[in-house]
């Protein structure tokens, strides 16, 4: 399609939108190969974040089938296994060439078992091996024809061999033979995707320049996304996804894409894959791991059971998270588990500290990642020393919540029971995750004040403030983020940029209606709508709704609702809107607003969002 013809359809399909005759159904008329997580049923893979190890943070490539095996044992002596630590990770480094035929062919010096009578090789026997022991197991390949360790590891001991084309390991040309080869033959249950074929082997790239590797792309242009070709690099990650489930007769293969949130990846990886990365490599660092977790944690609205935003790895057991900074390392746990991020745990767990496996197999932890309603927590506050975080759980009127000192001295912070729909006077239990204590709570509100990088972790009971209403922050795994024209906003955005937040602005401002804070109200970019799985479930849908920068005149906006693809409501031209709309029998609702300017970024605030029953 030309670019003067997408750009005259998309105006099109804005302008009928204008008018009523496009229900929002049709904007998704590109999205029919999308994973819809509102018609999916429990049967899905990662339906709540996936839980193992990964070698990467212990051993980079350096790593071997005894090394697997051991930490399988571990897994299983030091009772990870059995709070469902359960994949295991074959990461970058397993590779020894790609043979003329195209086949793969595995390094046997460090995977023995793969060798077979035919001259062929197979992880049959290791992944045999470990699902006897009731474990589950991953692949790792590249999105392009390299892999990273053959750029940033350029001395590993474990990198593919022989000529250029047998070293050309990644999956680029070859999905659909791998995918059978990874899926039907050796029946891996999990795929991470890496992306660094498709980034760092562009002709200006040393490796490519000295005549080691074939140049290719790149896609990606690392920390400029207004450069990267997003729609080749989504096409591209939706091919191979589609392989994979292709590949396999029962359920589909948990499938990650390591894109280190380049190329708006975590504005369209949830219609393709399972989980992916929102950042860069983590390193052991409080920094890093703050920086990380940043990257995730205003993304609620992505999240949800079969998609989940991944701020890496976990650092606990390595560097400023090892057996001696048992506070951090706890920390980091919370806020992996409060935002509902795969908890894939790194270091080398064969040699057993207590300490630490005490922490990362903390069930009640473990319980609030894991909780089956699938919803990432939603930043409630955040200043210049603390965060505090938010996470409805299944059981009604059950919240999680993670108070966080992000700060090298000690802070204190305070967090109201209206702020999570709990009503302050009736009685309220609240447990101590790390400390293993109950308290009721009396006032209302709760004060703590916290040691240097502590967080607090905690289980919330009470009585919802309204018996038959949610509000919409209290179930955004049910909320889908749509963009409208599916490549990207009309205007570049900055990588911290979110198109849609709970309590925010995309820009990260906090909301404010008539001067209160509303932490309930969603913000969202023009470009974009929301769709929320009512599952027939309620009958009104309320919210106050107006254009976030109301100082501009001449700009005017359309409120409409949608039920089913129906129109319910809809209002031009006025500032502040107050909606109150019947939604019987309303599978799915869309939220959108449209600005009369285009071709600029507006916000728009549903304000405190609510569905009664
Ligand atoms: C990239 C990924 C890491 C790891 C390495 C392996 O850097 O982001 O998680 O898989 O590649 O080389």
């Amino acid at each position: 399609m030309t670019r003067e013809f997408s750009c005259a359809l998309r105006a099109l399909i804005a302008a009928l939108a204008l008018t009523g005759a496009f229900p929002p159904g049709a904007f998704a008329a590109d999205t029919k190969n999308d994973i819809d997580r509102v018609t999916h049923g429990e049967d899905i893979p990662a339906a709540v974040p996936p839980m193992g190890w990964d070698p990467w943070n212990a051993f980079r490539t350096n790593v071997d089938e005894n090394k697997f095996l051991s930490v399988a044992g571990a897994m299983i002596d030091q009772g990870m296994a059995d709070v469902g630590y359960k994949y295991i990770i074959v990461e970058d480094g397993w590779w020894e060439e790609r043979t003329a035929e195209g086949d793969l062919r595995i390094n046997t010096n460090i995977f023995p078992s793969a060798r077979t009578n035919s001259g062929q090789t197979s992880f049959s026997p290791f992944v045999n091996r470990l699902h006897a022991l009731g474990l589950k197991v991953g692949i790792y390949t590249d999105i392009g024809r390299n892999a990273c360790s053959q750029f940033w590891d350029a001395n590993s001991p474990n990198l593919p061999v022989g000529s250029m084309s047998a070293r050309e390991v990644g999956s680029f040309g070859y999905q659909k033979e791998d995918a059978r080869l990874f899926f039907s033959k050796w029946h891996f249950d999990y795929i991470k995707v890496d992306a660094c074929g498709i980034a760092d082997y562009g002709p200006d790239s040393s490796g490519v320049k000295s005549g080691l590797f074939r140049p290719f792309g790149p896609l990606i242009i690392r920390g400029d996304p207004s450069s990267s070709n997003i729609k080749s690099v989504a096409q591209l990650y939706y091919e191979f996804s589609r392989a994979t489930r292709e590949a396999t007769a029962g359920k589909a293969p948990v499938f990650e894409i390591c894109a280190w949130g380049e190329a708006q990846v975590a504005d369209w990886a949830y219609r393709y894959s399972n989980v992916w990365r929102t950042s860069e490599d983590i390193t052991p660092s409080w920094k890093s791991m703050l920086h990380n977790f940043d990257t995730a944690a205003p993304r609620t609205l992505f999240a949800g059971p079969g998609h989940w935003n991944d701020p890496d790895l976990l650092e606990v057991g390595n560097g400023e998270f090892d057996g001696r900074h048992l506070t951090e390392a706890r920390a980091h746990m919370s806020l992996w588990a409060i935002i509902a991020a795969p908890l894939i745990i790194s270091y080398d767990i064969s040699t057993p500290q207590p300490a630490l496996a005490d922490i990362v197999t903390n069930r009640e932890m473990i319980t609030i990642d894991q909780d089956p309603a699938g919803n990432q927590g939603a930043i409630l506050s955040l200043d210049d020393c603390s965060e505090v975080i938010a996470k409805s759980l299944a059981p009604r009127g059950t919240k999680a919540v993670a108070m966080i000192n992000r700060e090298n001295r000690s802070c204190t912070l305070a967090l109201r029971m209206e702020d999570l729909h709990i009503n302050p006077s009736e009685e309220i239990r609240i447990r101590d995750v790390w400390k293993h204590t109950t308290n009721a709570l009396r006032n209302g509100k709760l004060e703590i004040t916290l040691a240097a990088h502590e967080t607090a972790l905690f289980t919330i009971q009470g009585t919802p403030l309204s018996e038959n209403g949610y509000f919409l922050d209290e179930m955004p795994a049910k909320i889908a983020v749509i963009s409208d024209d599916h490549e990207r906003p009309a205007q570049p955005a900055p990588t911290e940029w979110v198109p849609a937040r709970i309590g925010y602005l995309p820009t990260g401002q906090p909301i404010f209606i008539d001067g209160k804070r509303d932490v309930s109200a969603i913000g969202i970019a023009s470009g974009y709508h929301l769709r929320i799985a009512l599952n027939k479930r309620f009958r009104r849908f309320r919210s106050i709704a107006e254009m976030a920068d109301r100082s501009d005149s001449r700009t005017a906006s359309t409120f409409s609702v949608y039920g089913d693809g129906k129109l319910l409501y809809r209002r031009k031209g006025e500032k502040r809107l107050l909606i109150d709309v019947a939604v019987e029998g309303v599978q799915s609702l869309e939220l959108v607003a449209r600005s009369s300017k285009s071709g600029l970024i507006e916000n728009f605030v549903w304000g405190d969002p609510e569905v009664i029953r």
